[in-house]
């Protein structure tokens, strides 16, 4: 495996790699990497391809009073386990080596996806997000990107990229990873006091609270928060910020659940912001296609 912080020999490993006909598989992340990361790794590594994940931890997708400067960073650690995972490159740009002339004026907008949930909480996250992943996804040129469930938004939001500028990556979703308790894994769980660790798990237990209401047979969506809602009263740590039953693919609120839809729910525990999310309902069959 190769740490690579420069373009010019990320790129000339990668023209290599294309003449020996490998396809690219490409494992975008911020580093301190946990299993849901490395579930990822194991997902891209495939016979016949060149694994490439990235460690960047990206100013742009963070506001101002946000946490990009605790931001967990452990690079060494994190060489090793992409080693352990067949990773073949990892690509660790420098801020200055991504952002050569400092802040750029160009931004990959995203609209209304970017500006609900996740991007009412976070002004100018998801286009900082999309910004960047087109920046690596230009500079990686994969085949396929392999993305985490967890951030079921930021799925959306770089499917909508890629469907509006023809970008010629395919994108693999992977399941989220979690803590033998349910804890999703984040790298910023590793910030969490210990008693907002212990009252952590509460945010799937609340999920799962809805989800069981809907096998139930409960459709509307005040039910399925009032379930999840009663979990996160006894567990006062959990502040939350907003716990929703919404469009699967836009993101908009549902009053129903008609086929499937995502509970997606965001808290603060001490300083810490989590996320999490499931999806409840069944699939409708799809249409059946032209032939
Ligand atoms: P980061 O938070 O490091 O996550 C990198 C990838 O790992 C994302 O696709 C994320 O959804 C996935 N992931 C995180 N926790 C996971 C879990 N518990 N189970 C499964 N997958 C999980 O997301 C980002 O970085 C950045 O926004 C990035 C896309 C790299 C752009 O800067």
């Amino acid at each position: 495996m190769r740490a690579i912080e420069a373009i010019a020999d990320l790129r000339r490993e990668l023209r290599r790699a294309r003449r020996d006909g490998k396809s690219i598989e490409f494992v975008p992340t911020m580093g301190a990497l946990h299993d849901g990361h490395l579930a990822l790794m194991r997902a891209a590594r495939r016979p016949g391809s060149l694994m490439v994940a990235s460690i960047f931890v990206n100013p742009l997708q963070f506001g101002p009073g946000e946490d990009y400067d605790t931001y967990p960073r452990d690079i060494e650690a994190d060489l090793e386990k992409a080693a352990v995972e067949g990773a073949d490159i990892v690509f660790v740009p420098t801020e200055a080596g991504m952002y050569p002339a400092g802040p750029m004026s160009t931004r990959v907008e995203v609209g209304r996806l970017g500006e609900i949930l996740e991007g009412a909480h976070r002004p100018g996250h998801f286009a900082g997000v999309a910004t960047v992943c087109c920046k690596l996804f230009n500079l990686v040129g994969p085949d396929r990107v392999y993305l985490g469930a967890k951030d079921a938004q930021q799925v959306a939001v770089l499917r909508q990229m890629v469907r509006d500028l023809n970008l010629p990556v395919e994108l693999v979703v992977c399941p989220t990873v979690r803590e033998p308790d349910g804890l999703a894994m984040s790298s910023r769980n590793r910030r969490l006091e210990p008693d907002n660790r212990k009252a952590a798990p509460a945010i799937h237990a609340a999920l799962r609270a809805a989800s069981d209401a809907a096998e139930a047979g409960r459709t509307s969506a005040a039910d399925l928060t009032a379930a999840a809602q009663k979990v996160l009263n006894e567990h006062p740590a959990v502040r939350l910020q907003y716990l929703e039953v919404v469009h699967p693919q836009t993101f908009e609120p549902v009053d129903q659940v008609s086929g499937q839809a995502l509970v997606v729910v965001a808290a603060h525990l001490g300083s810490v912001r989590l996320i999490d999310n499931c999806i409840v309902g069944t699939a409708q069959r799809p249409e059946r296609e032209e032939q």
